[in-house]
């Protein structure tokens, strides 16, 4: 396949590069480069053939009219999207304008595109969400592709509102879409910012290791890998017009997903006492939704996924690739306004 990826120098638009091209796929990244953009993701396939990058902004509808012109994709997997929670809560401009209007910039794009081109059988528009549109669960209960949305913040509002509009697109112009809405992933290349590298890269540097109220909100993590895996089938063999939601089959109350982090490092670079005497508790997020859960039975009792890695054998990956790969993610916390902040998403 030829695939159009938005995003693809963010943590998961990374890992599906890697894998689609490891899999024979040629691929045009298109990305912004904004904060969160990383160019260093992709040093193991910037040279191949089958790799080109486009630096355009989803904001800009001419540049996008550009680049499916000049490159023709069999598909689009749009991941392109403000991602950071605390930061939509900070500044929620740039959310609405990327996450919505850049949505609707993207199927104009594709739409146009895919009508001149005599809407061809096989093309996709692959839009990626999250399970944070469905809104918060109390201690039971699971997310399934019925649950009404109920989106909390204005990140999930923006990501709600593309959704919205990406389904308007397939049931009013018969635009070929999938949708798939995921859980929190982590993995290696994980912005410095979010949860799971803040915890890492805090214990290592000595410093508090900041955890939310008590640490009791419940989140299902999902390896990036088996995620960008789960989009790849998704794409092939997803049927038009449905959403698939995606787990990882992980559920961890964020204490104890920070101490089993905790516990990898006391293991692997050990020190006087534990990395889990640095925790401290500060003062919760505004609207904080409880616990996310995905019911995952549709993806696998229809196109036969299941996520590959436990969640420990995920953390001491990770781990693992932190303390691997300092130089990397050094380079990010000198970036302009980036502060190391807390994350609970992505
Ligand atoms: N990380 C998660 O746990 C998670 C979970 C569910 C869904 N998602 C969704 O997956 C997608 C990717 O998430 P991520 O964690 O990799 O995000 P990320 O923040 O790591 O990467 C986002 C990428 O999009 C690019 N970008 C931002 N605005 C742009 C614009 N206007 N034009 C072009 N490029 C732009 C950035 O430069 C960056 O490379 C997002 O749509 C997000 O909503 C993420």
């Amino acid at each position: 396949m030829k695939i159009l990826v938005t995003g693809g120098a963010g943590f998961i638009g990374s890992a599906v590069i890697r894998l689609a091209i490891s899999r024979g796929h040629e691929v045009i990244n298109l990305d912004a480069l904004t904060y969160a953009g990383c160019l260093e993701n992709l040093a193991s396939v910037a040279d191949d053939p089958l790799y080109s990058f486009e630096h355009v902004d989803i904001r800009d509808r001419a540049a996008l009219d550009r680049v499916f012109a000049a490159h023709k994709p069999q598909c689009v997997m749009h991941l392109a999207a403000e991602s950071h929670v605390d930061r939509s809560i900070d500044g929620p401009g740039d959310f609405i304008e990327t996450n919505i209007t850049g949505t609707y910039n993207m199927l104009e794009a594709a739409r146009g595109y895919w009508a001149g081109a005599g809407k061809p059988d096989d093309f996709r528009f692959h839009h990626i969400s999250t399970d944070e549109v469905f809104g918060s669960l109390g201690a039971t209960g699971m997310f399934t592709e019925d649950t009404p949305y109920d989106p909390r913040s204005p990140y999930s509002a923006s990501k709600a509102s593309s959704d919205h509009l990406v389904r308007a697109w397939h049931e009013t112009y018969g635009l070929p879409v999938v949708l798939t809405n995921c859980s929190n992933n982590y993995g290696p290349y994980h912005f410095p910012e979010k949860l799971v590298p803040v915890v890492i890269l805090n214990a290592l540097a000595g410093k508090g290791i900041p955890v939310y109220g008590k640490g009791e909100n419940v989140r299902d993590w999902l390896f990036v890998e088996d995620h960008a895996d789960a989009l790849l089938l998704v794409l092939e063999k997803g049927a038009l017009g449905r959403s698939y939601n995606i787990g990882g089959e992980n559920e961890a109350r964020n204490i104890d997903l920070v101490r089993s982090i905790c516990a990898i490092l006391d293991e692997k670079r050990p020190k006087a006492g534990s990395y889990a005497d640095q925790i401290t508790f500060v003062q919760d997020r505004a609207g904080h939704d409880l616990r996310y859960a995905i019911d995952p039975a549709r993806i696998r009792d229809e196109l036969g996924w299941r996520p590959s890695v436990t969640l420990d054998e995920g953390l001491e990956k990770t781990v693992q690739w932190y303390l691997d790969n300092e130089t990397w993610w050094r380079a990010l916390q000198d970036r302009d306004g980036v502060g190391v902040r807390l994350g609970n998403k992505g």
